[in-house]
């Protein structure tokens, strides 16, 4: 029932299957002797990060914030609040930051700085997303899957007033789903 509100396939379930076992070999290659936590974004990190971990093959440790920026909407706010900190110590580890997308780049930003100043020794990002274009921090992902353009997409954790974040591949919606707002 989801299929018939979304206009075009952006990225396919194949493509993130490969995506996934992609990063997951370069982020072994990287972090295999570092025990890194791998810290997921919540909620949209979840399809996402679920996959990724399973193609990292070393041990790590899992943690999870919530950040939130969008508020439901299209618009990207600058309004970061953090509504569930991380409950890992961070000082003298290795980060890595598992998100579905980056666009303004602010929420990244954010988290980054704060396990900087926390004290971890390391922190990268790795994203299924990245949308260059609508930057108005300046941040260059580590770990990108695909580069889209500026278009409001969902699916694969992306949500549209918190729905669509099941869908299996990440597509852009039709403009009546959302056009009459
Ligand atoms: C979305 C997305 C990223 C962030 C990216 O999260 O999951 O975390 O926005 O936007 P930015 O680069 O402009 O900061 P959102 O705040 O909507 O929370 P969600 O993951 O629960 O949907």
């Amino acid at each position: 029932m989801l299929d018939k509100d979304i206009a075009k396939v952006l990225v396919s379930e194949e493509e993130i299957d490969a995506i996934a076992k992609r990063l997951g070999k370069e982020l072994t290659a990287e972090y295999k002797d570092k025990f890194p936590i791998v810290v997921g974004l919540l909620k949209g990190c979840v399809p996402f990060m679920g996959k990724l971990i399973t193609e990292m093959d070393m041990h790590l440790e899992l943690g999870f914030m919530d950040v939130s920026s969008y508020h439901g909407g299209i618009e990207s706010s600058g309004d970061i609040k953090i509504t569930k900190d991380l409950d890992i110590p961070v000082q003298g580890r290795h980060v890595i930051i598992a998100e579905d997308i980056v666009d303004t780049g602010r929420t990244i930003r954010v988290v980054m700085d704060l396990m900087l100043y926390r004290g971890a020794a390391s922190v990268s990002v790795v994203t299924l997303l990245d949308k260059p274009a609508g930057r108005v921090v300046s941040l260059d992902p580590e770990y990108i899957g695909v580069t889209i353009p500026k278009e409001f997409v969902v699916g694969y954790g992306l949500d549209y007033e918190e729905k669509y974040r099941n869908l299996p591949y990440v597509g852009v919606l039709k403009p009546e789903v959302y056009g009459s707002k």
